[in-house]
């Protein structure tokens, strides 16, 4: 883990209200997983850093985070400009875990939960699995362009309304690929990970089904206790311990609480 300032190399909006922003960061470029978060410094109005999840690496030297715009912290972010240098610490949490004998990996993403999957996919093209990515949103300009992803991942891409690709949630398509899977990672909202617990009983020759969960956090680093969840497995701090969990491992209760705390 490490602290310092990055320089921005670009920021652009990519959707309506959704940013795309690159970073010189050498020091966590180098060590990034998967699935792992930095908290980033969002000017002197916000007291606490935010978390955002690592979306791209490159050159190992270089970090991406895709991000929406949803209050102050954010804001600010979104206007920062190419050469301005940002506090970040990180990376921190502990990742997605690719199972050795996994091999086709089913990706499941709503809405902004692309963020950690994108690194993902090309991680996991990079030690030779299949990667099939069911991408979703409420509606097609709200969906992460194509453009954007390796073109050796399948990608599969819903909205709510129709608009584009198939018309339904991408949890709707689970069942079309759980089979030649051999593990499932996912991020999204609540309802999101309900939906796949749903389809659990096919779930039988996975690995494991591996979600992200997104909660309040203070510090980041295991100090606060502010993202402290209940897990089948006791207290967790989704800092340390996570962001990412099995799905096997969630008390619905304490995701319920989650989601109607609006997160
Ligand atoms: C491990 C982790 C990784 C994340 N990765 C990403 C990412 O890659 N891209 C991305 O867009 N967002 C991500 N988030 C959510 C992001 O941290 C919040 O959207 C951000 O902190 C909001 O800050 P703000 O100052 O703009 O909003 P605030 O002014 O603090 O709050 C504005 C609104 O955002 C909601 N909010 C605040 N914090 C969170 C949170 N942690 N999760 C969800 N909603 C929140 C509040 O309920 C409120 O309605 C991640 C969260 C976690 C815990
Ligand atoms: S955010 Fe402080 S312990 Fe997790």
């Amino acid at each position: 883990m490490k602290q310092g300032l990055a320089s921005i190399i670009s920021n652009s909006e990519v959707m309506p209200r959704v940013h795309l922003i690159w970073l010189e960061s050498p020091q966590i470029a180098s060590e990034a997983k998967p699935g792992q978060f930095v908290m980033v410094h969002c000017g002197e109005e916000t007291v606490l850093r935010r978390p955002l999840s690592i979306h791209q690496v490159a050159d190992a030297t270089q970090i991406a985070f895709l991000f929406t715009v949803v209050g102050i912290g954010t804001y600010w972010l979104s206007q920062r400009q190419a050469g301005d240098n940002i506090d970040l610490l990180g990376p921190l949490g502990n990742g997605f875990a690719i199972h050795p004998g996994s091999h086709n990996l089913l990706l499941v993403a709503g809405g902004i939960g692309i963020a950690p999957l994108r690194f993902l996919a090309d991680e996991a093209l990079h030690r030779g699995c299949l990667v099939t990515l069911l991408l979703g949103a409420s509606t097609a300009n709200q969906l992460y362009s194509s453009h954007f992803l390796p073109p050796e991942a399948e990608l599969i891409a819903t909205t709510e309304d129709g608009s584009d690709g198939f018309k339904g949630l991408a949890t709707d398509l689970i069942v079309d690929h759980v089979d030649q899977a051999d593990q499932i990672f996912a991020c999204g909202p609540v309802g999101m990970y309900r939906a796949i617990a749903n389809y659990s009983k096919q779930f039988k020759k996975l690995h494991s089904t591996q979600i992200s969960l997104e909660v309040r956090m203070g510090c980041g680093r295991g100090v606060c206790y502010a993202c402290t969840v209940k897990t089948k497995n006791g207290l967790k701090q989704v800092c340390q311990d996570g962001p990412v969990f099995d799905l096997d491992n969630i008390l619905w209760d304490e995701l319920d609480f989650i989601r109607n705390n609006g997160l």
